[in-house]
């Protein structure tokens, strides 16, 4: 790892209008941190309470470095929490999912809808011998169906396992089996951008390779029906209409687990991110419902798939637990036009809207004129969340979208995190380029390599010193790779991103410190990349590093060695990004690939990235002694 690093800072700042603060959750964040630190058990202890349990905790946390428990003891089920609750007072028809399909076409789910579907659909889980612990692969579309079958699993004590519906054959193969996954559900097709995604042939070929999977649940969108194969497949309408209305949920430990996410890894395969009913469920909860200040009436949309943690946090458990209105689309942000997400602000009435700063970059490159055709006036809080938010586009997205009225919270996360861990509370001076400080609930700093926190101006790592209720239990099958988070820096969980603090403690976060690369918010470690290249049959060697874009944050770049007696050519580059888009989905791809006759290495023969990358920024590739030769 790099030692610390002088970072120059230049500083604006917003104060938001004063209404904002007076009305928020968190009326006055520093009151509120400094009760957290007095008695962090206590803080959340509190925020608990406002969940339906039923049993209550022995303690609220057991601190065994790095095995944290959450509220020991205490049973809940995370749905009865999202849904059964709200049916059971003045929220059983409000809207609880609205969803817009790429065309207009628009559904709409009650929570009492939605919690008769997801019953009914749990029912019909159980009926193909789905119990309690088995694991779900879920590869859908952004379809209601998609929030209904996540619900349903852990309605029923099933650990669901979404794998993002860009995600090629073999990135859903390795995923399947890693998690030793018993159905997968999946749907026909995705639309997008006027085409079709061959979903369930993308999962077909996946599970020819994947010996777990007992039966596959077609969700058959296209008229007329595909006709499916009985043998392996059933049908997701028929599964549903033959299931019994009824199902009363699963009493879950409050450490049982209640999913696993992959992300990926800075060496080698995907880490199955493994998270837990209690301590999730309270996380995301209480950061829903403060870091966005949601209220009765507002209309809530996060752009994110439930593909990815942000959709799992803050499309599915959070803002249903807290029972808002939660808008979804299948669409993209500029189809069929760019201002497809201003109507649909418009629309439906947004008033909380999170998305990431590549998209905001994107809009801002198609012109002022498309968010100002729409009434978008009835936004109240804007988020992003994925990589940093330059100022650039804090400015931008603060004018243009917020009229100059709305906070922006910028929230800093991971999928290991769970919930928000830093962000400028609402409320609060909200200064460009950073992100903010620790909400309340979290602490984080920087610090070098030991530990130490580093003066506000240096630059360190980015860490988390206490456990937190929705942090990652372990790593999926595999606990030393969860330890290694918590003993490379002493005393710590290290976030693996580089970061800064300022004189008032606002963190300004830098980029990754390691091998993974943040395209378009979309995290990709260079190791799968690499190795769906060296898979194919002209490629020697591999190396991707990540380069700056204005637009996507990040793009791949591939440095590629060939076969002895193949030569380089449009049509075998041409070749190889095909084949990584089969192999690990189109997020994946390469911008640029660039042949070599061979790849900077260490003595030891391990491929030197950051040479290539300094070579391609023009930048000093720093110390260069181990390089071979
Ligand atoms: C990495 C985690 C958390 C949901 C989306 C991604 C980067 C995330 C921010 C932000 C700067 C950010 C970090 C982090 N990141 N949010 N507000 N400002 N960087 O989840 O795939 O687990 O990626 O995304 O590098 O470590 P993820």
């Amino acid at each position: 790892m790099a030692e610390s690093f002088a970072v120059k800072l230049e500083e604006r700042c917003y104060l938001p209008d004063p209404r904002c603060r007076a009305n928020a959750r968190v009326p006055d964040y520093a009151r509120e941190y400094s009760e957290f630190v007095r008695d962090p058990e206590a803080f959340w202890d509190r925020i608990a309470q406002e969940l339906e349990w039923y049993g209550p905790w022995e303690r609220v946390r057991e601190w065994n470095y790095p095995y944290a428990k959450w509220f020991v003891s205490a049973k809940l089920n995370i749905t009865t929490n999202c849904l059964d609750r709200h049916v059971a007072g003045p929220r059983r028809d409000k809207p609880a999912i609205i969803w817009r399909g790429e065309e207009g076409e628009e559904r709409t789910y009650t929570y009492g809808e939605l919690h008769r579907e997801v019953m009914r659909f749990a029912n019909g889980l159980r009926s193909l011998g789905v119990e309690k612990g088995d694991r779900v692969c879920i590869y859908m579309p952004l379809v209601p169906e998609l929030v209904v079958a996540m619900l349903a699993c852990a309605r029923i004590g099933a650990v669901h396992s979404v794998v993002f519906g860009g995600f090629g054959a073999d990135a859903l193969a390795m995923r399947i089996n890693d998690a030793d996954a018993k159905i997968l559900i999946t749907a026909d097709v995705g639309y997008r951008r006027g085409k079709t995604i061959p979903l369930r042939e993308i999962a077909k070929e996946a599970v020819s390779q994947t010996p777990s999977i007992e039966r596959v649940v077609v969700l058959r969108r296209e008229e007329p029906a595909v006709e499916i194969d009985p043998a392996l497949e059933v049908d997701y309408a028929s599964l549903t209409a033959k299931a019994a209305p009824d199902c009363p949920a699963e009493v879950m430990d409050a450490e049982d687990p209640l999913f696993i996410l992959y992300t990926s890894g800075s060496t080698g395969a995907p880490k199955g991110i493994v998270h837990t009913c209690g301590g999730y469920a309270v996380g995301t909860y209480y950061t829903t419902k403060c870091v966005f200040d949601v209220r009765e009436d507002d209309v809530y949309w996060c752009t994110a798939d439930p593909g990815w943690i942000t959709g799992h946090s803050y499309v599915v458990y959070g803002p249903l637990a807290v029972g808002t209105t939660v808008v979804i689309t299948e669409g993209t942000p500029d189809y069929p036009d760019p201002g497809a997400y201003w109507r649909l602000v418009e629309d439906l009435g947004v008033t909380i809207f999170y998305t990431a700063p590549t998209a905001i970059r994107m809009f801002m490159r198609y012109g002022d004129e498309w968010p100002a055709k729409y009434d978008l006036s009835t936004l109240r809080v804007l988020g992003s969340v994925g990589e940093p938010l330059n100022p650039e586009a804090f400015e931008w997205y603060y004018h243009r979208i917020g009229g100059g009225q709305c906070p922006i919270v910028d929230t800093w996360w991971q999928t290991e995190t769970g919930m928000h861990m830093v962000t400028t509370m609402i409320g609060e001076p909200m200064k460009p380029g950073f992100a903010g400080k620790p909400i309340p609930g979290a602490v984080v700093d920087v610090v070098d390599k030991s530990g130490n926190p580093v003066p506000p101006g240096t630059g360190g790592f980015l860490v988390i010193r206490e456990p937190w209720p929705s942090m990652m239990r372990t790593v999926h099958g595999n606990d030393e790779r969860y330890c290694k988070y918590w003993n490379t820096i002493p005393g710590c969980y290290t976030a693996g991103d580089l970061a800064v603090k300022d004189e008032d403690g606002y963190i300004m976060i830098i980029g990754r410190a390691d091998d993974l690369i943040i395209v378009a918010g979309h995290n990709i470690g260079t190791a799968e990349v690499e190795s769906a290249l060296v898979s194919h049959e002209a490629v020697a060697e591999a190396a991707v590093i990540g380069k700056p874009d204005p637009l996507k944050g990040n793009v791949i770049k591939a440095f590629v060695t060939l076969r002895v007696g193949v030569s380089p050519s449009d049509d075998l580059t041409e070749d190889l990004a095909h084949h990584v888009k089969k192999s690990l989905g189109p997020v994946a791809v390469p911008a640029e690939i660039e042949y070599m006759d061979r790849l900077p290495k260490t003595r030891s023969g391990k491929i030197m990235r950051r040479v290539l990358k300094a070579r391609e920024l023009g930048m000093d590739p720093g110390d260069i002694s181990t390089l071979e030769e």
